[in-house]
């Protein structure tokens, strides 16, 4: 099993729709038991609540559906995970304060690496200005990407 969790700040907007997408793309390429899928965040705020109705609002549009509660990252987390895929940079550096045992080495993600050149690098917090349709179209194209890496780098 190959272990991805995609880590916001809140566990309520990016996360989950990257979650929710991936996981989404996983299913239909037939690779749900190849494939595991979490999220979690870096701020325990929202723990335990339903993700931003924004953020399920857009993926309702786009039929895909998401059930996840907020939760916020372990310690444990960043054992069992091989891929630990950040939403930008502040996520990437709060990640690593938080490893004390070194255990992220190489396989710490900032998630727009896996999508073509000439986007930005951060995926965007639209918990303020409600650009959750312009993070949806980021997250696919990152989602699509970071499959076919999977898939190259694991003969999937
Ligand atoms: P997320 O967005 O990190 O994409 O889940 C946020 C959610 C909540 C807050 C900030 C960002 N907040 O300040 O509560």
């Amino acid at each position: 099993m190959i272990k991805v969790i995609f880590v916001c700040l809140g566990n309520i907007c990016r996360s989950p729709m990257a979650e929710a997408v991936f996981q989404n793309l996983v299913s239909e390429a037939g690779l749900a038991g190849e494939i595991e899928v979490d999220s979690a965040g870096v701020a325990d705020w929202h723990s335990g609540e339903a993700a931003d109705p924004r953020a399920l609002a857009v993926l309702r549009q786009h039929a895909i559906p998401y059930a996840g509660r907020s939760r916020q990252v372990q310690p444990e987390d960043l054992r069992h995970f091989d891929y630990v895929i950040a939403m930008d940079k502040q996520n990437v550096a709060d990640l690593r304060r938080l490893d004390h045992r070194g255990v992220l080495a190489g396989k710490l993600f900032r998630f727009l690496d896996f999508a073509p050149a000439g986007l930005p690098q951060d995926v965007p917090d639209p918990y303020y200005d409600d650009r959750f349709e312009y993070v949806y179209e980021l997250v696919d194209t990152a989602s699509r990407g970071l499959l076919e890496h999977l898939r190259r780098e694991h003969r999937l």
